[in-house]
Order: C-alpha cells, then sequence, then structure tokens
C-alpha cells in the first residue's frame, strides 16, 4: 500500500503576532515546518504535498526537502479548503492519505506509522489520532456515540458547555483512502467562523457509510500544537530535552543538561563533555573526547577530536582541528581554521585565518585574513593589519615564525619560514626567511637622570616658598 502525504502551512498565524509565517518560526534552529517533514521523510512516502499560503516562496525556500510539491490556498478559508487545494498535486494517486498540521513539529515517525497500520489493520475509509489534553480548549473535541465510535469533531468555539468537558481531542493527523478524498469536496461551510473546517469531514464520512475510526493513541506533548509564542517555547524546551538525551545516550556527558541548548542539525561525539550554559547551533559537529567548558557557543562549525574549548568563547562557520584548544574569551569568526593542536588563548579574534598545526597565539591578539604555518609563535598583542580603509589584505607567516610579543604586521606582507619578528615592531616590509625583522625606536638610556630630576623638583619648590613670603 503506498502512502503520500498533505502538510498545512497556509494558516494565517494571527496568534504569533509576527511577519516570519508561522510554519517558519524555529525550535531548535529548524523551521517546524521542516521538522513535520523531517518525520515524514523518516516514513518514505510517495509524495508530499505542502499547502501554503501568499508565503508559498518564502516556505518553499525556507525547507530542504527534495521532491516537496507545493500546492497554494489563495486565502486561508480553513483547513478543509486547505486538504482542497492540495488534491490537484495528488492527483490519480492511490493508497493512503496522511493529512498533518505544519504546526505540530513534535510528531514522531513511529506515532504515524503505527496510527497508518491501525488505519490499514482496520479497513477504514477515514482515521483521525486523538489524545487526552490537560487543558483541551486549543483543540476541536472527539465526540463519540454510546458504543465508542466516533461522531464527529467540534471545534472549541462550536462547543456546548457539555462538549467542553471532553478531554479527548483531535491531533490534526488523518489518513484517507484515496477513495475518501471526494469527501473533502463535500465540508460545508462552516459559518460562525466563515470557514471549511477538515474536521467536517468525519460527519461527511459517516454521512456516506464510510468506516471511519479514532484512535486515542496520542501524547499530548507529542502533538501540541503551536499557535502562540508560549507554546512555540513550550515545544522548543520539549525539543530540546529530546535532543539532549539522544546524544546522552549516544555518550555524552552533560553536568547540567538544563542549561544546554543544541540545534536539531548538530551532533556531538562519545565522551564529550558538556558544561553548564552552552549553545551548540546550526550545523556543528565535535568530535568525541572533546570539552566544552561554560558560556560557549559554537556556530555552523567542524570541532575535531579531543578539543578543548575554554570558557566563554563564540564559534562561526570556523574548524578546529584535532586536540587544538580554544579560549577562554575567543572569537573565532567565518572562514577560520585552525589546526591540529594549535592552541588559541584568551582575547584572542581570528578572522577567516589560517592556522597551522601545532602554533600558538596564546593572548590578546587579532588575526585577520591571515595563512600562519605550523609551529609558530604569535606573541601576546600581535595584530594583523588588514585593512587600509577600503580593503582587506592578507598576512603571510611561514612555518616555525616567532612573532615577538605586540608586533603589528601591516599587510600585504610575508614573513618567510622560521624567520623571527621582534617584539613590539611594525612589520611594513615582507621578512625573508631566517631572518630577524626588527623596527623600532632604539633605546637610548640617560644616566643620572632621576637623581638630576629630583633636584631640580626641590629647587623649584624652595623658590615657591620664597615668593610666598614675599
Ligand atoms: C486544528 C483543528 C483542531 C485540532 C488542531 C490540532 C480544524 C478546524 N481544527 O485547529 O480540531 O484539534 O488543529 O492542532 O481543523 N491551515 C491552512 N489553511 C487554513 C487554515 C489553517 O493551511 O486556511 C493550516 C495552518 O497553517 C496549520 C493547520 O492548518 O498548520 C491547523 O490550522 P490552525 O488554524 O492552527 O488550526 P487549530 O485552531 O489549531
Ligand atoms: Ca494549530
Amino acid at each position: 500500500m503506498k502512502t503520500a502525504c498533505i502538510v498545512l502551512a497556509a494558516g494565517l498565524g494571527t496568534r504569533m503576532n509576527s511577519d516570519l509565517p508561522k510554519v517558519l518560526h524555529r525550535i531548535c534552529g529548524t523551521p517546524m515546518i521542516q521538522s513535520v517533514l523531517n518525520s515524514v521523510k523518516a516514513l518514505k512516502v510517495e509524495r508530499v504535498v505542502v499547502v501554503a499560503g501568499e508565503n508559498v516562496g518564502k516556505i518553499k525556500e525556507s525547507v530542504q526537502s527534495p521532491g516537496v510539491l507545493f500546492a497554494l490556498q489563495p486565502r486561508a478559508m480553513g483547513t478543509g479548503d486547505a486538504v482542497r487545494c492540495a488534491l490537484p498535486l495528488i492527483g490519480d494517486f492511490r493508497g493512503d492519505v496522511l493529512v498533518l498540521n505544519g504546526d505540530t513539529p513534535l510528531v514522531m515517525p513511529d506515532t504515524i506509522r503505527k496510527f497508518l497500520n491501525l488505519h490499514r489493520k482496520d479497513r477504514n475509509a477515514l482515521s483521525v489520532l486523538s489524545f487526552k489534553a490537560s487543558d483541551p480548549s486549543a483543540y476541536g473535541r472527539i465526540l463519540r456515540d454510546s458504543s465508542g465510535e466516533i461522531q464527529a469533531i467540534i471545534e472549541d468555539r462550536d462547543a456546548t458547555p457539555l462538549q467542553k468537558e471532553i478531554g479527548e481531542v483531535n491531533s490534526g493527523l488523518y489518513a484517507l483512502r484515496s477513495d475518501a478524498l471526494p469527501l473533502v469536496g463535500r465540508i460545508r461551510l462552516n459559518r460562525s467562523k466563515g470557514e471549511y473546517y477538515l474536521t467536517d469531514i468525519i460527519s461527511a464520512a459517516l454521512r456516506g457509510k464510510m468506516k471511519t475510526s479514532a484512535y486515542l493513541i496520542g501524547n499530548e506533548e507529542e502533538f501540541m500544537g503551536v499557535n502562540t509564542r508560549e507554546e512555540l517555547r513550550r515545544a522548543s524546551d520539549v525539543m530540546r530535552r529530546r535532543i539532549i538525551s539522544r546524544w546522552a545516550k549516544k555518550g555524552v556527558d552533560f553536568l547540567d543538561a538544563r542549561s544546554v541548548f543544541i540545534d536539531y542539525d548538530s551532533s556531538i561525539g562519545r565522551d564529550t563533555i558538556i558544561y553548564p550554559n552552552v549553545h551548540i547551533e546550526g550545523r556543528t559537529n565535535i568530535g568525541g573526547k572533546c570539552t566544552v567548558y561554560p558560556n560557549v557557543r559554537i556556530l555552523d562549525s567542524e570541532v575535531g577530536k579531543g578539543v578543548v574549548i575554554k570558557d566563554s568563547t563564540l564559534i562561526e562557520d570556523a574548524r578546529i582541528g584535532d586536540r587544538a584548544s580554544v579560549g577562554p574569551f575567543a572569537h573565532i569568526r567565518p572562514g577560520s581554521e585552525i589546526g591540529r593542536e594549535a592552541r588559541i588563548g584568551n582575547f584572542v579574534e581570528l578572522k577567516k585565518t589560517v592556522v597551522g598545526k601545532g602554533s600558538k597565539a596564546s593572548h590578546l591578539s587579532y588575526l585577520g585574513d591571515a595563512k600562519i604555518g605550523s609551529g609558530v609563535n604569535i606573541g601576546a598583542g600581535t595584530i594583523t593589519c588588514n585593512y587600509d580603509g577600503e580593503k582587506k589584505h592578507a598576512t603571510s607567516i611561514g612555518d616555525g615564525v616567532f612573532v615577538g610579543s605586540d608586533s603589528q604586521l601591516v599587510a600585504p606582507v610575508r614573513v618567510g619560514k622560521g624567520a623571527y619578528v621582534g617584539a613590539g615592531s611594525t612589520i611594513t616590509m615582507d621578512v625573508p626567511a631566517g631572518a630577524l625583522a626588527i623596527s623600532r625606536g632604539r633605546q637610548k638610556n640617560v644616566r643620572g637622570w632621576v637623581r638630576r630630576r629630583s633636584k631640580l623638583k626641590s629647587m623649584k619648590a624652595g623658590e615657591k616658598e620664597t615668593d610666598k613670603k614675599d
């Protein structure tokens, strides 16, 4: 039996109070609609259609799911109308069609699979997944008859006080056999809201004597619909905890799981230790046996094995080799590469800079647009002057170079292999390999100067005293 899938994402999302389409709000770095599509992808379905409104372009751009089709719902006329808009792209598909809400980002593939199996085993034309909600007011209620069969779904705004007491609610996940799809066209306009409710397909199916069931197999947390910022935050926290337990199971040690944030697309290797208040964002991959100390944020970066990232360090779009050490208080900016066993210490900023194997910049440096070889020592306070007010220029430092503290390298400039730069130098010309470059005022010692100065001072003070007496 084949499966197709329709994901509804054309709602206005008014309650988010945002310029961003609701389904593009992110949960652990991933747009909600992408989370739903990830779960759908795991099911290996034949065809996926996303229904979007006027924001269809933005949504298309933001999701990465090759092969997904997009249907336009020109006006948000309700969930029933949204499914109708998807039908032309479902075309002559034969099998079961799943319908999911794009604002239910925590749904998991195993649950969908279980639901679909029940729907098939019972040979239903239409099935819906339900769950018991502690606060059912945000959902449609499942109405059952005395024998327990589903009769209808009633939205909160249309429910009588007695119906509002019902705790069993509609998850928004449905399965329809393709021969039941024409029922969508029989949904009548709901006058109270001026919308076509997909929920009304239940009564339409029953009128048509089609076998219909509601399966109470959902978990409230998993089917949480996100309509407000408050719900977005709650869903994010559920996802955050799921991600942490996933990596904990894979052998990552979290000292305080409550304060660690890891995006869905990031990964961490075995025996890595993560201290409190660490943020691992975007597509970041951290190897095994690393230590990440407190207050570190790593974004879209590759971190090798056995790396130590010390306190309060920010790493963006960079690569860090095995057993390197970075921080505390380092800023590794986009395009930087730190070689194996290299050490980048406190208050060092790197921008688009490659640091070779085993090189060190341990204190207070700015290294931008630089290519630094292996075994290099960059002294404290070294600065690459890479910007002339108009353009950025490159600095190249060969293997084994020693740059003395407080030096400036005025780019474009090259320091050849094994050369030395004397401390406090301003280097404006290339330094040949093996040379010593030094550029600073020659030191002069004025002997006895302090003694002479204090004599002079006391003489002046004496003159002032006599002035006063006069
Ligand atoms: C809907 C269900 C409710 C269920 C709940 C589960 C209806 C009428 N109600 O309520 O029974 O308990 O989901 O979370 O179906 N959408 C469109 N086009 C539209 C309107 C909505 O594509 O014209 C999309 C939205 O983007 C959203 C989904 O459909 O992803 C659900 O819409 P929403 O307005 O959030 O419905 P709920 O009030 O949550
Ligand atoms: Ca919703």
